[in-house]
């Protein structure tokens, strides 16, 4: 047995090396990352890069790759592919590229739609890395007040305050402080996180190499021997926090980043990892979530690619042999053609398989096995309000809130989610408040005088389903109260924390799922595309959802591959482009990370050396 171990790890081993050594590189350099140059305020000259219409005579001529979806994966996708020397097209059904990274403008305020902090963007951090590398140095990101969440639980005069901070230490001792009692079990949370964060990469890895090595390694037990990470994948959130404390408020923090399931269907890993993103600082990028797609697509187009919106793809091509070749953009009445060896989509499994394919493919068993294997997610319901005065004035902050009337989350979510369409409005257990003007310093310079809050919470979409069929602003009356009941309740639930703004509100919107589903793409109005349940991240599940398709030439990116979020999309993106590639990116993003350590140490030698004389 050991034998066998040793002989596979050897095996292993000389793979990666060849990989390594002899795998074509990636394109990624340190001299491809330029000193960010002024912010592009002029909005023209913004709507050219990323705005810009389809037309079949802007396609690039002898296409490498074809993109469909521009969300925070595609663009990643694109952007290393693009560097890696192919020619990449990425095309979007909306009127502007970023899916989740685009922002609106109304009335003067502007709306970011799926961005409101991130994390692990630190100075040569893996994630800042790459971020560099397919924005080519031009993001940049503004760290937010060290107190970033606070949590309020309960209601009325029964209600307890719970406040996170960042800090590689701090975060720790900061909540131990709240939880004297129970300093064991935030430790063993901590481990935890800190086993996730840092072995994450292992499961990861499993998507890369051929599947049939990676389920043997699992089946044979032979992963678990390497680290634990492969079990806190699948082990239940609720199952292991209820065995680490009794006080139901600390359970609740475990969990408190609510993506649409509650802790008794997710995995502890994932709530540990979105704990432990936070750790190192808490950013928004400078501008607005817009600069995201407006750099990368800078990027792309450098490379000879480019980006068009207004493209929305009906079907992806596929010939008799089984493998993509192209796909067909709707224009009005008409279908255009556009073709490429290589068809990536990051507009989610449940649109590329069961809309874009043709039927007689998507009825293969292959398909629907990883179909099966996914379930739609939950829809979001935001609250858009502008209000006219400085975050000053209106007592805003930086911090985002998040409020549960119950320190159940199972039970409350549970109850909510089986509520009648008619009960749920008046019953919400969950909201989130963020400020998003109070968190980019150049807010003020772009829309003076001006505050924005964005008010979020998870809904059911069979609540809006009977208005499907409507067209967007044209839903009827019937639909404009109904989203509003929700509104009202969050708004007013919201000024119990910042009581000025309700004079001062001078614009509001709502959006629902089926706001996600047009401007999105989404299916059912899903906020994070497909459910993050349990069984999605059992090991042999992540295996098994892979970049690769049933469909040769056919490749997923986005945050259906591992995980949602600006992070875990993007990773989606990077796991793509190393599939296509069939060369680890990672490898390259490691080395340059070595580098930029040295180049760090070498500066601050020289800085000391100069004090001395
Ligand atoms: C309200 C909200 C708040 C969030 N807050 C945060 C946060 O604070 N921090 C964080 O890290 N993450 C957050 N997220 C999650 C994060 O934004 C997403 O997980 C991530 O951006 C998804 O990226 P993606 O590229 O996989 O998909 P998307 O950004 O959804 O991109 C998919 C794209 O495909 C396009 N598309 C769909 N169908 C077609 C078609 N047929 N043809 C052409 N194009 C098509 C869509 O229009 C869209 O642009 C939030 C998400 C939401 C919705
Ligand atoms: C919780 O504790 C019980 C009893 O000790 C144990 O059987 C179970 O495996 C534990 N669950 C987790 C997820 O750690």
């Amino acid at each position: 047995m050991w034998l066998l171990i040793a002989l596979l790890w050897l095996a292993v081993w000389a793979a990666g090396t060849y990989w390594y050594l002899f795998g074509k590189p990636s394109g990624f350099s340190l001299e491809s990352v330029r000193p960010p140059g002024p912010r592009e305020f002029d909005q023209k000259k913004r709507d050219k890069i990323i705005k810009q219409g389809f037309s079949a005579n802007k396609v690039p001529e002898n296409l490498d790759v074809i993109v469909i979806g521009s969300g925070i994966g595609g663009l990643t996708a694109a952007a290393t592919l693009a560097k890696a020397g192919k020619k990449v097209l990425v095309l979007e059904q909306h009127d502007q590229a970023g899916g989740c990274c685009h922002t609106y403008i109304e009335k003067g305020f502007e709306f970011d739609v799926g961005l409101h902090y991130i994390g692990q963007v630190h100075e040569n951090s893996l994630l800042r890395i790459a971020f560099d590398q397919i924005s080519e140095g031009q993001l940049e990101f503004q760290e937010l007040n060290p107190h970033f969440d606070t949590i309020v639980i309960g209601q009325g005069g029964d209600k307890r305050e719970y406040t996170i901070v960042s800090g590689k230490t701090e975060m720790k001792s900061h909540l131990m402080k709240q939880f004297p009692d129970d300093t064991e079990a935030i430790e063993t949370f901590f481990k935890i996180m800190k086993v996730s964060a840092k072995k994450t990469h292992y499961l990861a890895t499993l998507k890369l190499i051929p599947q049939w090595l990676s389920l043997f390694l699992l089946k044979s037990g032979i992963a678990n021997l390497v680290s634990p990470v492969f079990r806190l994948s699948g082990t239940c959130a609720t199952d292991f926090v209820n065995n680490l404390t009794k006080n139901k408020d600390l359970q609740v923090l475990f969990s408190y980043f609510f993506y649409g399931v509650p802790p008794k269907d997710s995995s502890l890993l994932i709530n540990a990892l979105l704990f432990h993103h936070y750790k190192r600082g808490a950013y928004y990028p400078k501008g607005g979530a817009s600069e995201i797609a407006f750099h990368i697509i800078r990027t792309i187009q450098n490379h000879g690619g480019d980006c068009l919106v207004r493209a929305p793809v009906s079907q992806i091509l596929v010939d008799d042999k089984g493998a993509a070749y192209g796909v067909k953009v709707r224009r009005g009445p008409e279908e255009v053609e556009v073709r490429a060896p290589v068809v990536v989509s990051n507009c989610g499994v449940f649109t590329t398989f069961e809309k874009l394919l043709p039927p007689e493919i998507q009825v293969k068993q292959e398909i629907q096995d990883r179909l099966n294997m996914m379930k739609h997610g939950r829809g979001s319901l935001l609250v858009f309000s502008g209000f006219d005065g400085t975050e000053e004035e209106l007592g805003l902050v930086s911090t985002n809130f998040w409020l549960y009337k119950d320190n159940d989350m199972d039970k409350s979510m549970d109850a909510f989610f089986a509520m009648s369409k008619d009960e749920a409005p008046d019953n919400i257990p969950m909201m989130f408040v963020t400020v998003p003007s109070a968190k980019d310093p150049e807010a003020k310079l772009r829309h003076p005088g001006k505050s924005c809050m964005t008010i979020l919470t998870m809904v059911k979409y069979e609540w809006f389903e009977e208005w499907k069929d409507t067209t967007v602003r044209k839903r009827g009356d019937e639909y404009h109260d109904y989203k509003m009941r929700f509104a009202k309740n969050l708004f007013d639930w919201a000024c119990t924390l910042f009581p000025k703004i309700k004079d001062k509100l001078v614009f509001q919107d709502v959006a629902t799922p089926l706001t996600n589903t047009h401007y999105l793409g989404s299916q059912r109005g899903a906020m994070y595309s497909a459910e993050h349940n349990l069984e999605r991240f059992y090991a042999e599940a992540v295996v098994k959802n892979r970049c690769n398709t049933p469909v040769k030439n056919l490749y997923i990116s986005g945050q259906d591959v591992f995980s949602c979020g600006i992070a875990g999309a993007l990773h989606g993106g990077l796991l793509c482009a190393s599939t296509v590639l069939d060369h680890i990116v990672y490898i390259d993003l490691l080395l340059l990370k070595k580098k930029l350590k040295r180049r760090k140490a070498k500066e601050l030698a020289q800085l000391a050396q100069k004090k001395l004389q």
